[in-house]
């Protein structure tokens, strides 16, 4: 994966082999319901859905840039702007919020240097909907791996392993 926004050959050559291998699934008068997945190739590839990535997965898929726009949008696990190096999703749903997460957000704030909501070049720490691990609550994903049972001594243990 390079920091440019433009791709790279070898980016778009990967790129258009998984579009091609994952259109082969789809009839061809609906290549446009391969949206989720083409998107997530493209954030695989990218780090991130750039307006170039999203233009091309669009024309693939033979529909418009505002149709890729409207999923990539919706959904929180694509990133339309380049996140920071690591994107920390804290769930303060109620079984988190009932076990600390508002009192690990805050010490995530602190220890970061940053504000939820608050896109960096290092941390993207956001607050998240429910992640589905009320059980083992409170719990965050750090680039989609999740953590969970958290106390503030397994956080700072996590962040020491972010370089
Ligand atoms: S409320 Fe946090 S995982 Fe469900």
């Amino acid at each position: 994966m390079s920091d440019a926004v433009a791709f790279t050959p070898e980016e778009l050559k990967k790129l258009d082999a998984g579009l091609s291998e994952l259109l082969g699934h789809y009839p061809v008068d609906r290549k446009r319901a391969a949206m989720l997945p083409a998107l997530r190739l493209l954030q695989e590839i990218k780090g991130w859905c750039t307006p170039e990535g999203m233009k091309h997965v669009a024309d693939k898929l033979q529909t418009t840039v505002e149709r890729a726009y409207e999923v990539a949008t919706f959904y929180v696990m694509f990133h339309t702007q380049k996140p920071g190096k690591y994107v920390i999703d804290v769930c303060t749903n109620l079984s988190c919020a009932l076990r600390g997460a508002e009192g690990m957000l805050k010490h995530l704030e602190v220890k970061l240097g940053t504000q939820a909501g608050t896109n960096g070049d290092k941390f993207f720490l956001r607050e998240t909907e429910c992640l589905a691990s009320c059980g083992t609550a409170p719990c965050f994903q750090i680039n989609e791996d999740h953590h969970e049972n958290l106390t503030k001594e397994k956080v700072d243990k996590l962040l020491e392993t972010l370089v």
